[in-house]
């Protein structure tokens, strides 16, 4: 049967990318934040239910992919409740309504469920251990979607970036156009993952699911193939642009605390996404020199249309991406550029 996906979070980075790459003939209602808030119990309870018989009534398999979370991992240290309430209580409604209505789920979740300090690539059946807010607000959606009646898989995934939305390799192409030197820092490693593979592998699981031939593992794991440092995938990012790698120094997570701890070691092994027969995304260093020019290039169109304003990416970051606080530049240019 042909899938059709309903994607809360629909406007975030992985949204807009599941979006962009659903193949013709599976449908994508994708509502933002504003159209359907994952907190309001009643509005996820009657769109799941008016999804779901729009959705049987096309004789199609409908298909619910969470991509909507409280992604400001450091805000989340001391805003627990709003984390929680999305991240949490959110998943939780998803997975009532979707029990309800017979509708099954692919929930999205994160590296920072473990404690970081492994030796070897995260196995999905790991103890967890986060270190942060947002690393047990994620994992207690993780329970949340698995405890409940859905037929719920879980999908954990590490430093996504991509064309939309603050990331952390965004913000390296930003300052690799200027002159300022950074340092970033040398001791967290994991895998960076392009939206576009992430949500690739999303789509190849929702067709399993919608052709009924779904994984029996509930928990994988889909990232980027290999494992790097923040530093090392900045200077990749330099790399990829013609800028001086050497501008670039490694630091210490010591030397650049942030308010949430960062894992030091969250490499995800792919073994259940390969045991469940799903492809697995490229190695991260080729998907980054796939992903630079394409993100390049969106930035520059940004920048042609909107005259000399300064793009969503050039505003600076929120602090709302849980990649993209890593670095401090030695010398800030202007306010602006600031992050
Ligand atoms: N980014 C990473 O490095 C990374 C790494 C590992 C795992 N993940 C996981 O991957 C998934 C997708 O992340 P992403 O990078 O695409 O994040 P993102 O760009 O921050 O997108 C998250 C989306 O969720 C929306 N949202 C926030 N609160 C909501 C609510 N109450 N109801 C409905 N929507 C709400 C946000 O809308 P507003 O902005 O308008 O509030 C935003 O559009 C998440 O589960 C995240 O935990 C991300």
């Amino acid at each position: 049967m042909r899938p059709v996906l309903l994607v809360p979070g629909g406007t975030g980075q992985l949204g807009r990318e599941l979006v962009a790459l659903a193949p013709p003939g599976t449908g994508v209602r994708a509502p933002g934040h504003a159209e359907l808030d994952l907190t309001d119990g009643g509005a996820v309870a009657a769109a799941v239910a008016g999804f779901a018989a729009d959705a049987r009534a096309e004789g199609r398999c409908p298909i619910v992919v969470n991509a909507a979370a409280y992604t400001a991992v450091d805000a989340a240290e001391t805003d627990a409740a709003a984390a929680f309430a999305v991240n949490a209580r959110g998943p939780a409604l998803l997975a009532a309504a979707c029990a309800a209505h017979d509708v099954p789920l692919l929930h999205v979740s994160t590296d920072a469920v473990f404690a970081g300090d492994a030796s070897r690539p995260y196995e999905v059946d790991d103890p967890a251990g986060p270190a942060s807010v947002y690393g047990r607000s994620k994992l207690a959606g993780e329970r949340a979607v698995l405890e409940s009646a859905a037929a719920a898989w879980v999908i954990r995934t590490s430093w996504v970036y991509g064309a939309h939305g603050e990331n952390f390799v965004r913000a390296m192409l930003r300052l690799a156009a200027g002159d300022a030197e950074l340092s970033v820092v040398d001791d967290q490693c994991a895998a960076p993952t392009w939206s576009a593979d992430l949500a690739a592998g999303l789509l190849e699981l929702a067709a399993r699911v919608a052709g009924g031939t779904p994984p029996r593992g509930v928990v994988l794991h889909c990232t980027g193939g290999g494992g790097t440092s923040r530093f090392a995938l900045a200077r990749a990012v330099f790399e990829e642009l013609g800028a001086d790698p050497r501008r670039v120094r490694p630091c210490t997570t010591a030397e650049f605390p942030r308010p949430a701890p960062r894992p030091a070691y969250s490499v995800l092994s792919r073994a259940s996404w390969r045991a469940a027969g799903l492809t697995p995304p490229r190695h991260w260093r080729r998907a980054l020199s796939a992903a630079v020019p394409a993100i390049a290039s969106g930035e520059a169109a940004d920048r042609r249309a909107m005259g000399s304003k300064p793009t969503s990416a050039s505003r600076g970051n929120r602090g709302r991406s849980e990649a993209a606080n890593a670095y401090s530049k030695k010398t800030l240019p202007s306010p602006a550029d600031s992050v």
